[in-house]
């Protein structure tokens, strides 16, 4: 079949083969279907669905669209994490030198911002000089000298995915639990790993709004990893308010900085530390929850998880010295805040909306490729269930551009609900849960 009658096939709501799959991967990876027929096939595989058959094919056609990497000189269980994407998510730099430092080694490949969330690759550039386009090889041998290594997505690497995930950013498809889930399969089971775990967020900041949609996303994905052998578990975390304090590429190195020094706690170090801890019982290293948090907490405190942290960025061309002179990362050169109006209590976020703030100053995309204002973003200086006074800051904006702030001031302010009762989240608690839950599969 051509692609247009592929296009037509899952236009009209059917279910396309295996080999149809295979030859609509194909067509991404050897360039042979051009940008508008692959976003058109996104588009309608976004509005009618894939089955979990479909998206276990497409999983795999795009898993193996590239080199699949060995990990076996890497010593000790492989222990890998992602996170579905998130707003302030920036775990992934807290976690890796944290469980690196306890032992267990990871060879991670992540990506760049999607849509409204962040992406580790582009926060790891605003480090000067730091390499994300290492080659397989070379994250391999540096792990196996300092136990972790993070790379961008090479053109080897699930290269199907590398385009589809550029398009979906740009085309409005990414919001799609299958498409989800095989974006993030394909690349865990090419990256080698011997064991995964997932963070599912689910909230105003998350791809997936609610808990149901977030535990069928899990569910999927974990399921898709229990067919190809490997050990795969899912935390579903809460996203109804950005996880740290600081939005934007190279705020979120600093936090994440600030975190591994023990100068910042709350939501971000406590997904960071249950992340931790799974990975850690996976990898063998501990046997309880309680063990595992154990050894991460006095990890951090003896600031062996920030040395890692500096070794990490010296062995990839980076300026360790930002960890102890963050001055040293890019700066904005203009600052707006939005205040408060009256007194009352932080009661909700429209999230995204602050993700969206970050793109229009500069530190996301608008167009495939687009290059990044890697200064710019927000700082919160009120979460949800706070009280506020009328006049004070809320959130604070950093950019290099006047309009685009003050654009972007207007979208924040919006974004803010301020309520004159206490408000009450899920369960009558007075904060939004941050774990919801953690789903080990059926095995
Ligand atoms: N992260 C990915 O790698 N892919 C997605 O589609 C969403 C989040």
């Amino acid at each position: 079949m051509s692609a247009v009658d592929l296009i037509i096939k899952k236009r009209n709501g059917k279910a396309l083969s295996t080999g149809e799959i295979q030859a609509f991967v194909d067509g991404v990876s050897d360039d042979s279907w051009p940008d508008y027929q692959i976003s058109a096939m996104l588009m309608a595989m976004f509005l009618k669905g894939l089955d979990t058959r479909e998206t276990s094919d497409l999983t795999l056609a795009m898993a193996s669209s590239g080199v699949q990497l060995d990990l076996s000189a890497v010593p000790g269980t492989k222990v890998d994490k992602h996170s579905t994407g998130g707003v302030a998510d920036t775990t992934t730099l807290i976690a890796i030198p944290l469980v690196a430092a306890c032992g267990v080694p990871v060879v991670k490949m992540s990506g760049r911002g999607l849509g409204f969330t962040g992406g580790t690759i582009d926060k790891l550039e605003s480090i000067p000089g730091f390499q994300t386009a290492i080659t397989a090889e070379q994250a391999i041998a540096q792990s196996v000298r300092i136990g972790c290594a993070i790379m961008g997505q090479t053109e080897n690497l699930t290269p199907a995915d590398k385009k589809l995930y550029a398009l979906r950013d740009v085309t409005g498809t990414i919001d799609s639990i299958p498409l989800i889930a095989a974006s993030i399969m394909s690349k865990k089971i090419a990256a080698g790993a011997d064991a995964i775990v997932l963070d599912v967020k689910c909230g105003s900041g998350a791809f997936m709004p609610d808990l149901a949609s977030a535990r069928a996303l899990a569910h999927q994905m974990v399921d898709i990893g229990e067919h190809v052998g490997r050990k795969v578990i899912a935390v579903l975390s809460g996203m109804e308010q950005p996880l740290g304090n600081l939005i934007g590429n190279s705020l979120e190195v600093l936090e994440a900085i600030d975190v591994l020094q023990g100068r910042t706690t709350g939501d971000l170090l406590d997904v960071a530390l249950t992340l931790g801890s799974e990975m850690l019982q996976l990898g063998g290293l501990a046997k309880s929850d309680s063990d595992a948090r154990q050894l991460l907490k006095v990890t951090l405190a003896s600031g062996a998880a920030v040395e890692k942290f500096k070794e990490l960025i010296a062995a990839q061309g980076g300026d360790p010295q930002v960890v102890d002179e963050p001055s040293r990362l890019p700066q904005a050169t203009l600052r707006r805040t939005v205040v408060s109006t009256h007194n009352g209590w932080l009661a909700a976020m429209q999230t995204q909306d602050l993700g969206r703030a970050l793109i229009l100053l500069g530190g996301g995309r608008e167009h495939k490729g687009d290059a990044l204002d890697l200064s710019s973003g927000l700082i919160l200086h009120k979460r949800l269930s706070q009280a506020v006074q009328a006049g004070e800051v809320l959130v604070e904006l950093l950019g290099n551009n006047a309009d685009k702030l003050e654009q972007a001031v207007t979208l924040v302010t919006a974004a803010l609900v301020i309520s004159p009762e206490k408000p009450v989240f899920a369960g009558g608690l007075d904060k939004p849960p941050v774990i919801y839950e953690i789903y080990r599969g059926q095995s």
